[in-house]
């Protein structure tokens, strides 16, 4: 028999809210525009593909902190919980928890709606047993559980489960320190909502060298390159634009006072975008600002979970000590 998991697409990706939004970043000085917009179905394959990239450090430190430790997080994290899955993209992570965790409830959400649904329906039929939902929404505004999602859990009897808020890949990184706050006080409201037990389980990338950071977010297949200029096919689908991938160059830098990788995309040559109701010059060399991965010590990282409610219960790293995975328990 087939299983399907449930869906629940809870924002137009193409609504006016978001036109609005990308022209503002685009019109502003310097021009600036949200990650998020990186993953249409195409970022999210361009993404995989980076976590196989030799330069990718993350992806196989975080994995193998799991590997190493996965007994011990099943110690702390309480089993059956209802797990949500922040910025799920492939779930593959997840999956990978299942066996150790043993959620009783499965709640993906990722912006990118389609390869989130596409991810779903396979990850389901691999594990038929355990409900699973689909949310599409941009958490970047708000993260709750909609009520939409109520039947769901009230089907499968998860109202009332701990709730496991699990945030890998160091996408925690994206925000600047004071939004990352206020996601982190977002997921603790939402822990707590599901009674006592929940927490959060997410993986923090650390500070570290130059030489290594860099690379990382400029490879030598240009991948990284690849996915970056996607966001301007994004932005013609989303809003009208005209821009043209070929005029823009991938730069990726290290800014060590902010802690962060900074990723832009530089104009070629002098140009104008436009799109429907808007435009905007670009002088050769002229920037748009397109992510900020930023890099954590263990001790800010624990100081900024405490300011958004959490203990820091758990704290893994890998030999090298270059990312960090925390189990920190939603107090009430
Ligand atoms: C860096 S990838 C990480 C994917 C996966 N969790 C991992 O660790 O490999 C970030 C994921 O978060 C999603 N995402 C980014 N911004 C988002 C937002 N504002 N709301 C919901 N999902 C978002 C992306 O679509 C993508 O799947």
């Amino acid at each position: 028999m087939t299983v399907t998991p449930a869906f629940l697409q809870l924002q137009e990706s193409n609504g006016t809210a978001v036109r609005e939004e990308l022209a503002a970043g685009l019109l502003n000085q310097p021009a600036s525009v949200s990650p998020k917009f990186l993953y249409d179905a195409l970022g999210s394959r361009l993404f995989s593909a980076i976590t196989e990239l030799p330069e990718y450090y993350p992806t196989r430190t975080e994995a193998a902190i799991f590997a190493a430790h996965g007994a011990n997080m099943a110690r702390q994290v309480s089993p059956g919980a209802l797990m949500l899955d922040l910025g799920a993209g492939c779930c593959a992570k997840a999956a990978r928890l299942f066996p150790v965790l043993q959620p009783a409830g499965y709640v993906a959400v990722d912006i990118s709606v389609d390869f989130l649904r596409d991810t779903l329906v396979t990850l389901q039929q691999r594990h038929p047993a355990l409900p699973m939902l689909g949310l599409g929404l941009d958490f970047s505004s708000t993260l709750t559980l909609p009520d939409d999602a109520l039947p769901w859990l009230a089907q499968h009897r998860l109202e009332n489960r701990p709730r496991v808020v699990f945030y890998p890949g160091s996408s925690i990184g994206n925000f600047s320190p004071p939004e990352a706050l206020r996601l982190l006080r977002q997921a603790h409201a939402v822990c707590q909502a599901g009674g006592a037990g929940g927490g959060l389980l997410i993986g923090v990338d650390r500070v570290k060298p130059v030489d290594v950071l860099e690379p990382a977010y400029d490879d030598s297949l240009g991948v990284t390159a690849a996915f970056n200029r996607n966001l301007l096919l994004h932005a013609n689908h989303l809003l009208g634009t005209d821009f043209q991938p070929r005029q823009w160059t991938h730069v990726a830098l290290y800014h060590t006072a902010e802690s962060r990788i900074e990723m832009h995309l530089e104009s070629a040559i002098d140009q104008t975008v436009r799109w429907p109701g808007g435009e905007r010059h670009f002088v050769a060399g002229e920037r748009l600002h397109t992510e900020n991965s930023y890099k954590w010590t263990p001790d800010a990282f624990a100081a900024l979970l405490e300011q958004a409610g959490f203990r820091p219960t758990a704290h893994w790293t890998d030999e090298r000590a270059w990312f960090s995975v925390f189990w920190a328990v939603a107090q009430t």
